[in-house]
Formats: C-alpha cells, structure tokens, sequence
C-alpha cells in the first residue's frame, strides 16, 4: 500500500490527509505541536468529513518515523517549508509534495533544497496548486489544445477571497499578526496566500501558446499593523516572451470569493469561474459559432486535493512526468520568481523576471 507521511496538520494537512485516505492510502502525520494533532483527531477532520479515521496515525515531529515512504507533504506555513523540504529529501519519498506558496520571499535555503534536489534523481517534487489538476481546468486545457478559441490573445487570472474563511477555519487566531498570512516576509499577504492566481496564470499561459512570461509591473497594497506587515491586494501585469500581455489580480479583501479565469481567443472565449455554481465550477466558452457554452463540474473543496491525489497516483505509476506536470517544482518556483521581482521593485514598471 502507498504510504504517506504529511507534515502539518493544519487546515491543507486535513484536507490532504482525508483525501490520501480516500486513495485507500495509508497515512501518517506529523506536527510540531501536539495541540495541532489533537485538533485534527477532535475537531477539524470530524467537523469536515464526519468522523475521524483510526486508520491515521498521529505524531509529534520527536517521534515521526523516517524514511519508506512513497509521497511525504508538506503542509506547514511557508517558512518553515524549505528547512523541512531539504529533511524530507534525505529520506528518498518517491514524491515530495510541497504545499504553495512554494516558500517565501528571498529565502536562502530554498536555494539550498533546489540545489540538494537537482544534485540527485530520485525524488520528484510537486506543488500543492490543486487547481491546477482541477477537471474543471482539464477541461480548459482541452478546449485550448482543440484550438475551440483560435490564437490566444490574452488571459486574466483574479483570487479574490476575504481572509475571514481561513479565521473563521482558524479561531485561535485572532488576525493576520498571529500567523505567517500577516508577514510578507514569512510567505503571507495575498501575493503569498491566493497565489494560486499567479500559478494558473503561468499555466494557462504556456499551454495557451501565450509564452512564458518575461516582465511583471506590480502594484500591492501594503498594510501595517502593530509588527504585521502583508499585502491585502497584489496586481500584476505581465509580458510573454512572445509580446503578449495579461493579468493577474489576488486579494484578501473581496467577499463573495471571486476565483476567475479568462482567455481571449481571437475566435471566441474561455471563462472559468471556481465554484461558481452551487454544485461547482464553471467552464464557459464560445468558439467560431458565438454559441455560449455553460458546462458544471461538480465538485465540493475536498474533491479538488482528491483531483490532486489521483494526479500525484499517475506520477507514481509513471502516467506523468512530474516534470511536465501542472504541479511542477518549475511551475512552484517561477511562481517565487514573481513575488520575489515584485517585492523587490515595488511600483516599477516592466521588471525582468
Ligand atoms: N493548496 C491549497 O489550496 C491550500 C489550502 C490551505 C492551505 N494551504 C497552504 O498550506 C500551508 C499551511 O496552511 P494551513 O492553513 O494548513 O496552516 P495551519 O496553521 O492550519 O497548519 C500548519 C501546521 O503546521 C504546523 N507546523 C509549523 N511548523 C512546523 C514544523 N516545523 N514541523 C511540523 N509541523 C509544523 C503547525 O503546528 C500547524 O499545525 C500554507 O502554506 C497555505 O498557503 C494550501
């Protein structure tokens, strides 16, 4: 049987774990902090998904079992990711998954895990932008590669979602100071947190012929409070490498969410819209006919980490190239690149990424 081993049990290790668990994995998972462990058994997976499995095992990190394991996540705050990224090397899982944002801003040892990683073959390592794999966004991918729009001319990404979901997922917390989401600096603030928006945009660009992109103007709106210091609403405009341009919008500001996607073609639309309809996602598209499709994919939040599970299933039996999947270690670290060029030249136009 798969085993996995999922560092973090937090709002994400829940939701990885359960669906681990639907793959009829077996699952073992681990926290700094026994308070967190106890809160999963008690209170966040049985609230979720109904009851507690007894089949997951629980451990501090002092006691974590090491090594034969075929997939170890990790979902902890992004701070704290590489240190335990370049640990969970050494142990050989045939899959490291690492949740996003893939790290944060200027962080030195992510330079060392990308180094120890590419100094060896075995492990592959996917990211944790779920969407990516959703069906939703397969079914965008097929429109695009049955050229349904004709050439591509531009494309919007927008995560717009107010924060409280995660504090209302969080009451211990009493805002964005006691946690990483108020620090820029430790991988929070919108451009960190809804940075699935940047990693749909970077995805949907490339199989849209758009190019990869080349140069970013960024505007953020930067908020103080008390030590805190996040971004509530990151812009970013980008050039392609073919001339193109496009945009992408995160913020943790807007209610009700808004999760949107929109490519121009030069024959019709495609807009995807998560969540958009009480049973799911929506995937709206015209080509040459000016016909308006609606198409619904059901879902509810925890199919999407099951989506994912069954795409880190065909890496495993090697259906995939981790390398040239949606999740891929490049795609988490072009990601990194933008933050990282925006933060650095904030109110700058045109940066080179
Ligand atoms: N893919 C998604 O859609 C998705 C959804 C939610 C969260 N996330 C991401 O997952 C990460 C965690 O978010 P969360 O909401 O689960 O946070 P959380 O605070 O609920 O959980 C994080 C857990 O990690 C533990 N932890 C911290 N440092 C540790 C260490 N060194 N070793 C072991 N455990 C450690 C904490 O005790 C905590 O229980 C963030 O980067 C977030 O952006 C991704």
């Amino acid at each position: 049987m798969i085993k996995v081993k999922i560092i973090g049990a937090g709002s994400i290790g829940n939701h990885l774990a359960q669906a681990a668990r639907r793959m009829g994995w077996s699952v073992f998972v681990v926290d700094a902090n026994e308070a967190a462990l106890k809160r999963m058994r008690d209170d966040i997976y049985p609230s979720r998904y109904g009851k507690w499995d007894e089949s997951i095992k629980l451990f501090t990190s002092d006691e974590a079992p090491k090594g034969g394991f075929d997939l170890i996540c990790i979902g902890t705050p992004p701070n704290v990711r590489s240190l335990l990224a370049l640990d969970a090397l050494k142990e050989k899982p045939k899959i490291l998954q690492l949740e996003k944002p893939l790290s944060f801003p200027f962080d030195e040892n992510l330079k060392k895990f990308l180094t120890a990683y590419k100094k060896q073959k075995f492990v592959k390592v996917v990211l944790g932008y779920d969407h990516a794999v959703a069906k939703s966004i397969d079914r965008v991918a097929g429109l695009l590669k049955e050229k349904t729009i004709g050439d591509v001319s531009t494309l919007d990404v927008e995560f717009r979602e107010h924060w409280q979901g995660i504090f209302k997922a969080h009451p211990w917390l009493k805002g964005p100071q006691d946690t990483y989401l108020g620090y820029w600096k430790k991988g929070g603030g919108a451009s960190g947190e809804h940075s699935h928006a940047l990693h749909l945009w970077q995805y949907l660009a490339k199989i849209s012929g758009l190019g990869k992109w080349r140069k970013v103007s960024s505007t953020f709106k930067v908020e103080k409070l008390g030590k805190a210091e996040y971004d509530s609403l990151a812009a970013f405009q980008f050039e392609t490498e073919k001339g193109k341009v496009g945009r992408v919008i995160q913020d943790v500001v807007t209610y009700p969410t808004r999760k949107w996607a929109r490519l121009q073609g030069e024959k019709g639309f495609i807009e995807w819209i998560c969540g958009g309809s009480p049973e799911g996602d929506i995937v709206k598209f015209s080509g040459n006919d000016g016909k308006i499709n609606e198409e619904i994919f059901a879902k509810k939040r925890p199919d999407d980490f099951y989506a994912e599970m069954l795409h880190i299933d065909k890496i495993l039996k090697k259906q995939v190239r981790a390398e040239s999947s949606p999740l891929s270690l490049e795609s988490g670290v072009e990601v990194m690149k933008v933050i990282e060029a925006s933060w650095k030249n904030l109110g700058k136009q045109g940066i080179k990424i």
